[in-house]
């Protein structure tokens, strides 16, 4: 289950603690390829470092001078930035001349993780959302609202993916109200508020005892018993949640509450591609609108949003080109209001393998298929993503 670790050139200040290097180093996802000092310019003979981590006692304009020359020397390679001293103005420095991302360094954050978690999202979002071979995607189900289906949407696509050969871990997010278990028929032996307070770090051995299992092969993360635990669930926890399924997985799909709470964010941030559901009726293409609004004013590209059309017919009187025109683009997929979903819902049982051949299976079934064109390198993947959509 171990991933190949992130190669990392550090390059050190003349201010910096050796022990404060050693921290924000101190991540078996990380590896040290080499250390070389800001003062000597940017390195002329290139490492084979996936990331550059530049590393600064305090806050100056030699660091910022750094930088700036050595995002121009390899615009290609993520750059991050870590800060122990007063940021004074720095953030806005250090992210305008070029860096992918800064932490600050003081008593509230792990620096460890911290690290490795910037370089893996920075790493994720020069590859176009996909993450390398070692790492499974994120994919974060949103939506508005409620009801409109995001967790029929989460837990059918789960299991197509897991059906079609994928390892696959849905996580129920929704912390108060999480209805994934039922939907797939299991029983809360073991839930994320037992894995939240089980104290200690995690890994992809411990997370898995804490995992249900479907009879498809997808494994769930399920929400807690009662609303008052949901408290519980910290953004830092789910941070290093996600950094260890993303090694264990090759997909991890989040179903979440409506809204934008902190959790949902952390979710987004550590995300490869979100899904985000609609419903043909205008009010809800209008939150649906202004939710990817948000996501666009958050800097998440469009091209990694897919857009789900949830009960998409015909018969209620808004046509394609009106969600077209409302959306500001053309739904990826749509998915048929049908009794058969509620039906196969109350049953506990995924409809994309209890009745394979309704049109919402084939439609979560289409999801998936756009969702592992997703992973494939940005390169390749353009021409089979044109045709999955083009046949759908
Ligand atoms: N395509 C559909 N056809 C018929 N009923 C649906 C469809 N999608 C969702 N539903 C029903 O709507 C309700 C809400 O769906 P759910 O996925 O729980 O929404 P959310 O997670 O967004 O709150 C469920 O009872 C479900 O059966
Ligand atoms: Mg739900």
């Amino acid at each position: 289950m171990s991933a190949t670790p992130i190669r990392a050139l550090v390059a050190v200040d003349r201010l910096i603690d050796a022990r404060l290097v050693e921290a924000v180093v101190d991540d078996p996802g990380i590896k040290i390829v080499g250390v070389v000092e800001q003062a000597a310019g940017v390195p002329a003979v290139d490492t084979a470092a996936d990331v550059l981590l530049v590393a600064c006692g305090a806050a100056s304009d030699d660091a910022v001078a750094f930088i700036t020359a050595a995002a121009r020397e390899r615009g290609d390679r993520p750059l991050i930035v870590v800060c122990g001293g007063s940021p004074n103005g720095f953030v806005r420095d250090v992210l305008t001349s070029g860096a992918d991302d800064i932490i600050l360094i003081d008593e509230t954050v792990t620096p460890g993780p911290e690290t490795f978690f910037a370089m893996q999202k920075a790493l994720a979002r020069r590859s176009g959302g996909a993450f390398d071979a070692a790492h499974g995607s994120l994919v974060c189900v949103l939506g508005p609202k409620g009801g409109i289906g995001k967790t029929v949407t989460s837990t059918n696509l789960g299991v197509a993916l897991a059906d079609a050969g994928h390892r696959t871990v849905v996580v129920d997010l929704d912390l108060q109200f999480g209805d994934a278990g039922l939907a797939l028929g299991l029983q809360p032996e073991r839930t994320i508020y037992d894995l939240a307070t089980s104290g200690g770090a995690l890994d992809a051995d411990k997370v898995d005892g804490y995992l249900a299992e479907h009879g498809s092969g997808v494994r769930v993360l399920l929400a807690p018993v009662r609303p008052d635990q949901a408290q519980s669930i910290t953004v830092e926890f789910l941070k290093e949640l996600y950094a260890t399924l993303t090694t264990a997985f090759d997909f991890v799909v989040v179903d979440t509450p409506p809204g934008f709470s902190p959790e949902v964010i952390a979710t987004i941030d550590a995300s490869s591609s979100i899904c985000m559901i609609g419903m043909l009726d205008a009010p809800s293409l209008k939150n649906t609108k202004i939710g990817l609004e948000t996501l666009g004013l958050m800097g998440y590209a469009s091209d990694r949003v897919r857009v789900v059309l949830n009960r998409a017919d015909t018969s209620v009187g808004i046509s394609h080109a009106d969600v077209v025109a409302i959306l500001g683009r053309a739904p990826d997929v749509l998915i048929p209001s049908q009794r058969d979903v509620v039906r196969w819902l109350n049953a506990g049982e995924p409809i994309v393998l209890a009745s394979k051949r309704s049109e919402p299976a084939k439609a979560f079934r289409a999801l998936a298929e756009l969702a592992a064109a997703d992973r494939v390198p940005a390169e390749t993947s353009n021409g089979r993503r044109r045709r999955l959509l083009r046949r759908g």
